[in-house]
């Protein structure tokens, strides 16, 4: 049986891992013909005469079946993805921030050269979410689903509540381990799984959108005191993208931490591991959890991906194909605590539709009560580093 070639774009911390996976999977069936890096001079755990600095090499050697893309620059990777389509490629890619920037115009550039882009990689890690909403999902209608998407925010808020590691410390460990992105603010400002809730959006309802148009906030404005109200009340601080399908086919959708009982699974998914719980008609409530990140999680989904290209795995996008059209809609309510204990201008009542509580004593101010998400966009609370907002967990709402 002929071999497939394989062009490596990407030489970091995945892309190293799947050189090693691929070499050592006889059972694939496929080599790694070429390698193409950024920088010439550094040294790599592979052979020479595999590394070029120049893409094309790799772009038009027609002899080369499948172009896996695993580059941390988006702009670039969006060229070469589109480039190698149009020559005919199939490509793989983890790229979770080109993906959900392009996706319509990826879905259409592959369907019209009949080739497969896939990016299992690129949402939760390990996690087999893309193939499953896909396949298994196929005619189970999906009502919501609710994601700890973002291996390395959840290493470090779990660093930060169980060994007690400032801030500043769990993030540096995070890079040290290959969790976070190059550019760390993707991941803590919640952009990363702003852009996962945007792809995931995709293969669950079919939804085409962009992740501009979905509230996201991340980690960093986050406070020692919110820690301490989150322990006293039992429970702990994840960063949840949630989406829920509402009456006349409205989806709720938006990435925010939230405040999550201890008894509850998803508070359990701990360090570089990513939960997916969702809700469908007929299976009821299903928990998928795995390691979100790293290089060998990663590698493994890229891997799949490699070997269903063996027998022309394609998505189908088929939610998109149903007669059902759904709407991001953005005016729904939902329980927020904000604290505003070191912003100069106190917080008014008046921007909630119903207040449960409010705290204004010498050392310490937070509200809690219900807003619409519609609401929370005008305000500049999420871009304010003196407030933080923590929305509480219930079960898909
Ligand atoms: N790390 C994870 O746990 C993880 C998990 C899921 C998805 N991902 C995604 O996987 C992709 C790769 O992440 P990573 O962590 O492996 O990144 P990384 O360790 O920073 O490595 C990036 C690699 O891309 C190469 N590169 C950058 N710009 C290039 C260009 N214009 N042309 C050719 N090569 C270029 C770099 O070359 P040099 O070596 O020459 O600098 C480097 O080898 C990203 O899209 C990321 O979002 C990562």
């Amino acid at each position: 049986m002929k071999q497939t070639k394989i062009g490596l774009i990407g030489f970091g911390v995945v892309g190293e891992g799947v050189y090693h996976v691929v070499s050592q999977t006889p059972s694939l069936l496929a080599c790694i013909h070429k390698i193409a890096i950024k920088q010439s001079n550094k040294t790599r755990n592979a052979p020479a005469h595999l590394f070029t600095n120049n893409v094309e090499d790799l772009l038009e050697d027609e002899s080369i079946d499948i172009i896996v893309e695993l580059i941390d620059d988006a702009d670039a990777a969006y060229v070469y993805v589109t480039k190698a389509i149009r020559n005919g490629k199939h490509v793989v890619s983890a790229n979770k921030k080109m993906i959900a920037n392009h996706l319509p115009e990826l879905k259409k550039l592959q369907h019209e050269y009949n080739v497969s882009f896939l990016y299992e990689a690129s949402v939760a890690g390990s996690i087999p979410i893309i193939r499953n909403l896909e396949e298994y999902y196929d005619n189970d209608f999906l009502k919501a689903f609710t994601g700890i998407v973002n291996g390395s925010t959840n290493f470090i808020l779990t660093q930060m509540n169980e060994n007690k590691l400032s801030y500043t410390d769990a993030v540096t460990l995070a890079q040290k381990e290959g969790f976070a992105e190059s550019n760390p603010a993707l991941d803590v400002e919640g952009i990363d799984a702003c852009n996962k809730l945007c792809i995931l959006l995709q293969h669950t309802f079919g939804l085409n959108t962009n992740p501009n148009n979905l509230l996201h906030a991340g980690i960093t404005h986050l406070q020692p005191s919110d820690a301490a109200f989150a322990n006293k009340k039992n429970f702990t601080i994840k960063l949840l993208a949630r989406a829920t399908c509402a009456a006349n086919n409205d989806i709720h959708a938006f990435v925010l931490p939230h405040f999550v009982p201890n008894s509850h699974a998803l508070s359990h998914v701990r360090n570089e591991y990513n939960g997916v719980l969702l809700s469908s008609t007929l299976s009821d409530q299903q928990f998928m959890v795995g390691k979100g990140a790293g290089r060998y999680p990663t590698s493994s989904a890229v891997l799949s991906d490699i070997s269903s290209l063996r027998y022309q795995y394609k998505y189908e996008y088929r939610k998109s194909k149903s007669n059902t059209t759904y709407h991001l809609e953005n005016n729904f309510t939902i329980k927020l605590y904000v604290n505003y204990t070191h912003c100069e201008n106190p917080i008014s009542s008046h921007a909630f539709s119903q207040v449960y509580e409010k705290l204004e004593s010498v050392n310490r101010q937070y509200i809690i009560g219900d807003i619409s998400i519609q609401h929370l966009k005008e305000l500049d609370w999420l871009s304010n580093p003196n407030i933080s907002i923590i929305a509480f967990y219930d079960e898909f709402k």
